[in-house]
């Protein structure tokens, strides 16, 4: 099998050998379209190269890139206290940070807060007036009876905006799922301030940034070496840092030239125009039924949002398919409602230990009400495997990219979200899919490298809080650089002050 990255112990070779000859055949055809073997990922990652360019170019490109205002990394010697707002997909999270004298600290008290569902499909209103609250409802909380100064607050929103100020963000596009009516093409801050203003709540929004961003500070904040923020979760994502001359998009401000900022990349949107990716008919189907046809292309192969339901669109496919037949006789009702499968649902078929799938027979048991025979236990496990393998190899073509544009022989990563700290195998698979893309074979410290064990010349490693602690120091280094007197990318410099 080609590059398909390191699988857990114990090997289930031979587990095939009792397969009927069509669902072998069946298994062959889905390891070939999901499969992207070495040379892909390589063409994939020199398209993505100059993809990343064109993004940074005054005509622009699929790729946003957009820059954030966030001009340089921590020195450790950040200090203050903050509140750092996080809107993520499924929850709502408000903390308040206090950067001590210590190099390098923190500490964070934080409430979580669910965002309701029909939100994500409501009106602008109600969004605003809902994170309000829960601001309103924390601040009560923690600093009940106090007489409080405007505390700044760094907003961590993880969506595309074009950013002309710091405090500023147009929403591009509503990406993982999202709809929101009347938040498109708008700035997010006057109607969020407006809300927050209403309750009396002692805020100032001071910085809005992606999670990507957060991710990228937060972990340079402890590691000199942080060069890129990931984010593999229910979206996908990168940012990093690029020189003002880079940026001919930027050019008209006349901003020195090796004045760093941080670059969201928006590289969901990677071959939104369909040229290197090699896409299935089933992330044909995903891409058409999604609030965003057209959106996201890359995103719509790796991230979580879409795992399940890619892997439900193909075993729905099977089953229809009179030469195949999975699930035969039985009642796939459950199984035909788009996204009842979540990428959990994977992790545990590619997490059940036992050599019969016994766990996997009782999942889908339980939440399916499907009996799998040994032949389709097989399939599906395998199935699972080819899903998660290709979006770890995917993403690391991103990785790459950005390695090879900044000429980075050696980096660490930080990487947060779902997929990378829970799907198994994602790292080492990522990890394995970098080495053959750059050519490795020896590890940093000069002996052969076994991928992900620490000694790759670029390391995706685990991220420090970047929507919560990374928020806040964007806040900080914001401030900090406003009384030194840099405010490019500020709007208003006096309030700032103040
Ligand atoms: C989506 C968003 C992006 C975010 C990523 C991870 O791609 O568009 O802004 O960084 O998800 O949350």
């Amino acid at each position: 099998m080609v590059g398909l990255g390191p699988r857990r112990q114990p090997s289930r070779k031979g587990s095939m050998a009792d397969m009927p000859r069509d669902l072998l055949g069946e298994i062959r055809r889905l390891e070939d379209i999901f499969t992207v073997d070495t040379p892909k990922l390589k063409a994939i990652s020199d398209h993505f190269v100059s993809e990343l360019a064109k993004g940074l170019s005054k005509e622009g490109g699929s790729i946003p890139m957009n820059p954030t205002w966030c001009m340089g990394f921590p020195d450790g010697h950040e200090t203050g206290t903050f509140l750092a707002l996080d809107m993520g997909g499924t929850n709502l999270r408000v903390c308040e940070i206090r950067l001590p004298e210590g190099k390098g600290e923190f500490d964070i008290i934080q409430s979580k807060y669910r965002m309701p569902e029909e939100l994500k499909s409501g009106n602008a209103e109600e969004l605003w007036n809902y994170i309000a609250e829960c601001l309103a409802e924390f601040i009560a909380y923690h600093h009940e009876g106090e007489k409080l100064d405007k505390l700044p607050l760094g907003f961590t929103f993880s969506y595309p905006a074009t950013q002309d100020y710091i405090d500023h963000g147009v929403l591009q596009r509503w990406t993982k799922g999202f709809d929101i009516d009347g938040v498109e093409g708008k700035d997010v801050v006057p109607p969020f301030e407006k809300a927050i203003a209403e309750r009396g709540v002692p805020i100032k929004l001071t910085a809005l940034i992606n999670d990507t961003t957060g991710t990228l500070i937060a972990s340079a904040y402890t590691d000199s070496e942080m060069r890129i923020g990931c984010i593999f979760g229910t979206g996908c994502n990168a940012a990093y840092m690029e020189h003002c001359g880079e940026i001919p998009k930027l050019e008209h401000m006349n901003l020195p030239k090796d004045q760093e900022i941080a670059i969201n990349c928006e590289w969901g949107a990677f071959d939104n125009e369909h040229k290197i990716l090699p896409r299935t008919q089933y992330d044909v189907i995903v891409d058409k039924d999604s609030p965003r046809p057209g959106q996201q292309a890359f995103e719509k192969m790796i991230a979580g949002l879409y795992l399940g339901e890619l892997f439900r669109l193909v075993l729905v496919d099977l089953h229809e398919n009179p030469n195949v037949k999975i699930f035969e006789g039985q009642d796939i009702s459950v199984l035909k409602q788009a996204y009842s499968l979540d990428s959990s649902f994977l992790s545990d078929i590619e997490n059940d230990p036992y050599e019969n799938l016994q766990e996997t027979h009782d999942k889908f048991l339980a939440e399916l009400k499907l009996k799998c025979t040994k032949p389709e236990l097989e399939l599906v496990r395998r199935l699972a495997e080819l899903i998660g393998t290709r979006s770890a190899r995917l993403s690391a073509c991103g990785v790459a990219a950005i390695c090879k544009k900044k000429g980075y022989k050696t980096a660490h990563v930080g990487a947060d979200g779902s997929v990378f700290n829970k799907y198994p195998h994602f790292k080492a698979r990522g990890a394995q899919a970098l080495k053959e893309i750059l050519d490795w074979d020896k590890g940093r410290d000069g002996k052969p490298l076994v991928p992900g064990q620490g000694q790759d010349p670029v390391d995706i490693k685990p991220a420090e809080d970047g929507s919560g602690v990374g928020a806040a120091l964007i806040a900080a280094l914001t401030l900090k650089r406003v009384h030194g007197g840099n405010t490019y990318g500020i709007r208003d410099p006096e309030s700032m002050k103040n």
